[in-house]
């Protein structure tokens, strides 16, 4: 149980009572949820510091092209980054998002995110919408295959994507010392080789035994998982008004997911931006009747909401595997 006794403030206090009084009386509320929620938690932003895997940008990886020209490149980058995700843990603002609702009934996040961690910290399912998949879902590439599977947190996914260490190679006895002090070599430096890969060694369907696995994660050119769009825009159409949308930590620039601002203000929404970077504003911007809150969002988020939730309590990690 982390006790969080009284802290300075993070928030500008005129901006947190009028935000606060906001959300108080607030009834339908979306979050929208980009790489910035998980950066204090020790993820890389996608066009941040960071953002380039190896020699390659991630949206150059995140493609079916990528895959279909070079799958055991695709599948290295999607291993790392399913290792990163189950070696960092959920950090505060995924913990007050989980709990706000737990408290609000009409409140929904929309979460670009692909990592876990809202759900690794206990977001009710039925208010998480993960708009591009998970790194933990994976599914037959064959087109004509419909194999998929949930809640994969295997590590490696398949022995032949494990990720090198510092001792791999060495004949070394491997309850000594040295072999529990290895460490990971980091595959995201392009100075650091590769394994060699053959086709064989990839996760293969179980179902076509031909078809290659590939990540349940949506690759730019593909259309956002049909449930949960139509999920969404059922919401949408049910809400008369929305009261508050919420931008935290995420550029707002890629579609369709960025267009919810707007369908939100449309509503009647006020919009609350939480963002380490005062230049990153939805594209529709920031008007006075909004709010611009600048820095961590597992600092400010847990602030802006404890007028609802209180201090929060961290539950156990779902993936603790101590
Ligand atoms: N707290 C708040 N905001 C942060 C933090 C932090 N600790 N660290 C970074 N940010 C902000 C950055 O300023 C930036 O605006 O998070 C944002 C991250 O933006 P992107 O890297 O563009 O990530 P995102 O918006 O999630 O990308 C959207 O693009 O690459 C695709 O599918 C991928 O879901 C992703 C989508």
């Amino acid at each position: 149980m982390a006790s969080t006794a009284a802290r300075p403030s993070v928030v500008p206090e005129k901006d947190l009572e009028s935000f606060q009084a906001h959300l108080s009386k607030s009834t339908r509320i979306i979050a929208l949820l980009g790489a910035g929620v998980s950066a204090s938690s020790g993820l890389p932003t996608f066009r941040g510091a960071g953002g380039l895997w190896r020699t390659h940008a991630a949206q150059q990886l995140a493609t079916p092209e990528a895959f279909a020209r070079d799958p055991g490149l695709v599948w290295q980058f999607y291993n790392y980054r399913r290792h990163m995700a189950l070696n960092v843990k959920p950090n505060p603002a995924h913990y007050a998002l989980a709990e706000l609702a737990r408290k609000k009934e009409g409140f929904i996040t929309l979460s670009q995110n692909v990592d876990g961690l809202s759900p690794r910290a206990g977001h009710p399912a039925s208010s998480l919408k993960l708009l591009h998949g998970s790194l933990f879902d994976v599914k037959c590439s064959d087109f004509f295959c419909k194999y998929t599977e949930v809640d994969n947190y295997t590590d490696p996914i398949v022995p032949a994507l494990a990720i090198p260490t510092t001792s791999d190679g060495d004949e070394i006895d491997p309850t000594t010392n040295s072999a529990r002090q290895a460490r990971d070599l980091d595959i995201s430096d392009e100075n650091v080789d590769l394994p060699e890969l053959d086709l064989a060694h990839l996760p293969h369907c179980p179902t076509c035994k031909t078809g290659l696995l590939r990540p349940g994660v949506v690759w730019f050119g593909e259309a956002l998982p049909v449930n949960v769009m139509d999920d969404i825009e059922e919401w949408i159409e049910k809400s008369k008004t929305i009261d508050l949308i919420m931008v935290i930590g995420t550029s707002a620039r890629v579609y369709p997911a960025a267009a919810y601002v707007d369908q939100a203000r449309e509503k009647g929404a006020r919009v609350a931006v939480i963002n380490m970077d005062k230049n990153d504003i939805p594209a529709s911007g920031v008007y006075k009747r909004d709010w611009f809150f600048e820095g961590d969002a597992a600092k400010i988020v847990p602030e802006l909401f404890k007028s609802v939730i209180g201090d929060i309590t961290e539950i156990p990690d779902a993936a603790d595997r101590g």
